[in-house]
């Protein structure tokens, strides 16, 4: 690393420079994708009015062109056209099909997508979130995306919401400890805490689909608009959508699954509850314990 005071300079060791930009507060990305700063500036033409004409000195009227002062181009503020480096998808969704048709199992699923390159999604999460509880169980439940506490521990739902989702689902009689398997439309946790676009819904789907094949559980629970979307191809809102529950077919598995709202909504919106526990109850008497 070179010390040149306190300049920070472009050759400086990146991960001094990363050090240094989260304790100056800067910890959030805010794109999905990188951005190359040092692509050439593009610096548009300012221009400012220039000194105004004097009055003619034989008293003629004054024209336009004399009252309209032109104007002269002055220098101004660089701006860097934000280019990016790299797309968000990696190896893309028919890649995606590919590589999850050939897994045989869970743990070659998870294999298969820890090795599968996630493009820049994939790069801004500390790891892979693949499930919890247990594989095989009755229920399944399918939520959106990692946060950070699950980004952290490598498992999903374990900050607020899922502590929350925890307790709701013991008031019916169910666990991850037990009888419930645990994952995401998306194992990767989306720069930001953002909700996931289209083409990386797209990229995760094959997963997804390949993961409830192989988990076979009896039912799905799917916890907000992200994975209802996902697996019903609706953009209707999760007001609209919870409570219908429809069958699924995942590979050669067909099965019911509930919509319902997401446990971080339920914790903004406690009024919401009662729905959603009808929901549950009404997915859970399509299980056989
Ligand atoms: N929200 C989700 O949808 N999934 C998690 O794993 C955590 C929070």
């Amino acid at each position: 690393m070179m010390n040149r005071g306190n300049e920070i300079t472009s050759d400086m060791d990146p991960a001094f420079l990363l050090a240094w930009h989260v304790e100056m507060g800067a910890d959030e990305a805010i794109g999905f994708d990188p951005v190359d700063r040092f692509t050439a500036p593009s610096a548009p033409e300012i221009r400012m009015p220039a000194a105004p004409r004097p009055a003619a000195a034989d008293g003629a009227p004054r024209t336009v062109a004399d009252i309209v002062a032109p104007t002269v181009p002055v220098a101004g503020p660089r701006v860097i056209e934000a280019r990016p480096v790299q797309s968000v998808i990696g190896a893309g969704p028919a890649e995606a099909v590919r590589v999850a048709a050939s897994c045989n199992n869970l743990e070659e699923l998870r294999a298969a997508i820890e090795a599968f390159d996630g493009g820049t999604l994939k790069r801004g999460a500390k790891c892979t979130v693949f499930a919890d509880g247990v594989p095989g169980a009755p229920l399944m439940v399918v939520g959106e995306a990692p946060g950070a506490d699950e980004d952290r521990e490598g498992r999903p739902f374990v900050g607020a919401s899922g502590q929350f989702l925890d307790r709701m689902l013991a008031a019916a009689g169910l666990s991850r400890q037990s009888n419930v398997y645990i994952s995401n439309v998306v194992p990767w946790r989306p720069l930001g805490n953002r909700t996931p676009d289209p083409a990386v819904i797209a990229m995760c789907l094959p997963f997804l689909m390949r993961h409830i094949e192989l988990a076979k559980p009896q039912a799905l629970l799917l916890v907000g608009k992200v994975p209802t979307g996902a697996l019903f191809g609706s953009d209707d809102g999760i007001t609209r959508l919870r409570g219908k529950m429809r069958d699924i077919t995942a590979g050669g598995l067909t099965l019911p699954a509930m919509p319902t709202y997401h446990p971080a909504f339920l914790l903004r919106q406690p009024a919401q509850k009662g729905q959603a526990w009808r929901d549950l109850l009404t997915i859970r008497e399509r299980l056989t314990l």
